[in-house]
């Protein structure tokens, strides 16, 4: 058994950042399941929304945000991220990371970015490759600790809690389970601060921009300890994730509608002032559906976002990433509109947490895209989520070195028991529940709902549930077997969450209760196994 301070799962901006500030104070183990910079944020194009202009002011970033949010944002959430925001920034430029400026009237200022629902300019970005950015910079910085143990290709498999062990007294997160995939064992892990940092879940549909790695993985681990499990309902598609055959994941930043880029149908049409005056530029959940309904009504497999009125030398400049990908498709985007359809992007509910990241069991933290904090509410604005990963994991930081609570004696966890059958046959039946799983998702609890089609998934994912459990108990396990039991949890919980959400209210839209509905349902879902 080994033991740590600190335990960090996941490496991403929320994750890693918790870990740099707690490294002056214990032994730290973050474990992350494939290499350090295979995270949400490496992949994040846009940028973090952050007030830093004159221009700009706390009151309006915390107002679009509440307006995005649709009535369930927590506000003295949405105030703490939002005026916290500017010192998280400055301690991330403080390690190196150099935002983008500009030349205004002879001196330099930072660039802000625009997109949909934001009243001002106010994200920051570094071109179009923002979180890769951030990644590649707290990463080198934590290469730097050497209280900090980065376990590549670890995954944890389940969390260790006293009410496991079958202690009597007040449940704890006591450790975890982790599996070496190199050497195919499991290993027990014991630390009183365990931080999930995992990312979120967009793997579960069968069309997302997240990458592989996206397997809801924190939530369903959180789920099976009885942890409060909130807004699962509230997924995020993005409405421009590249069309094309070879293409897997690829998102067209929502940066390119706000420097002008216009989403036009089959037939040339900006369709989106037909559906919103805000046009190319509204709120996501409200263009992921025109974008949908467009779709349907035409037939037609995607809608195109054309951009081609801006100069090619402004394109290439400030989106280099997207501009190449595109091109080796073959797109020319500063020529041609690029063929686009929304797909599920981020996951705005989660594992149930106070401003500290602090979840219902003790010793239990959640931070960045897996934790429901209360700033998203029902539907995230654009680029708030780095800047959550960033607050958040602060003070989480600050409320773990405080706490000097943590079980004095020495406790001693049992070792992880597994069945060792390995039939290889059988895995052909992962792949294929995997496949049928994120099917199932994206055809009957996509953009557009009804209680029938939820009612279906539903009966469907028991079943699936039931193998998987069967699986799990008798086989050896690997990381495909644990990424599905994790997937199939946690389409449960979206489905169960949507069930119980009968209005439609930011990205839960029903055709079966077409109005919101706030005597009822002005509120989060909340679900726990206890
Ligand atoms: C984007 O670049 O469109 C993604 C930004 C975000 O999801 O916050």
């Amino acid at each position: 058994m080994k033991e740590y301070d600190f335990v960090v799962i996941g490496s991403g901006i929320a994750g890693l950042s918790f870990a740099l500030k707690v490294a002056k104070y214990g032994s730290v183990a973050v474990i992350t399941k494939r290499k350090g910079a295979d995270t949400n944020t490496a992949w994040a194009q846009g940028g973090i929304a952050c007030v830093t202009s004159d221009e700009d002011s706390f009151e309006l970033h915390v107002r679009d945000t509440l307006v995005a949010g649709a009535g369930l944002c927590d506000e003295a959430v949405v105030r703490t991220v939002v005026t916290e925001g500017p010192e998280r920034i400055r301690e991330l430029m403080e390690l190196g990371l150099q935002f983008d400026e500009r030349d205004v009237s002879g001196h330099r200022e930072l660039d802000l970015g625009r997109e949909g629902g934001h009243s001002k300019r106010r994200v920051l970005h570094v071109q179009d490759v923002t979180g890769k950015e951030i990644e590649e910079t707290l990463l080198r910085e934590l290469r730097r600790q050497s209280e900090v143990e980065l376990l590549e290709n670890h995954m944890a498999v389940d969390l260790i809690t006293a009410a496991k062990l079958g202690f009597a007294a007040e449940d704890r997160c006591l450790g975890v389970y982790m599996l070496d995939e190199k050497k195919g064992e499991v290993e027990t892990i014991r630390s009183d601060r365990i931080v999930l940092a995992t990312g979120g879940c967009g793997k579960v549909y069968l069309y997302t921009t997240n990458p592989d790695i996206a397997t809801g993985d924190g939530v369903a681990m959180a789920w099976r300890v009885g942890a409060e499990i909130a807004n699962m309902e509230f997924i995020q598609f993005h409405p421009t994730c590249l069309f094309h055959a070879q293409a897997k994941s690829f998102l067209i930043s929502e940066a390119v509608r706000g420097e002008g880029g216009i989403l036009r149908n089959n037939r040339g049409e900006d369709f989106m002032k037909r559906y919103d005056a805000r046009g190319s530029l509204a709120p996501r959940d409200i263009v992921a559906r025109a974008i949908d309904a467009e779709i349907k009504r035409s037939g037609a497999k995607c809608v195109f976002l054309d951009i081609t009125h801006k100069s090619p030398e402004f394109i290439r400049e400030r989106f280099p990433h997207i501009y190449e990908t595109c091109l080796r498709f073959g797109i020319d985007m500063s020529k041609q509109a690029i063929p686009v359809v929304p797909a599920a992007h981020y996951q705005c509910g989660g594992i149930k947490t106070d401003m500290n990241g602090a979840t219902n069991l003790p010793g239990l933290y959640a931070i960045g895209e897996v934790a429901c904090t209360g700033l998203h509410g029902a539907n995230r604005l654009a680029s708030n989520s780095l800047l959550e990963g960033l607050v958040v994991a602060h003070r989480a930081a600050v409320a773990c070195i405080d706490i000097r609570s943590g079980s004095k004696q020495r406790i001693s966890l049992p070792e992880w028991k597994s069945g060792d059958v390995q039939d290889v046959d059988e895995m052909v039946v992962i792949y294929h529940n995997w496949d049928e799983i994120r099917r199932l998702m994206w055809d009957y609890v996509g953009i557009v709902r009804t209680d029938k089609r939820l009612q279906r998934a539903s009966a469907r994912l028991r079943n699936l549930q039931r193998e998987i459990r069967e699986f799990y108990w008798n086989f050896k396990i690997s990381v495909d077997l644990l990424e599905l039991r994790n997937l199939a949890t946690v389409a449960a919980l979206i489905v169960d969450s949507a069930l119980s959400r009968k209005e439609s209210r930011g990205l839960h839209y029903t055709l079966d209760y077409p109005e919101t509905e706030d005597r009822q349902f002005k509120g989060e879902t909340v679900l726990s196994r206890g």
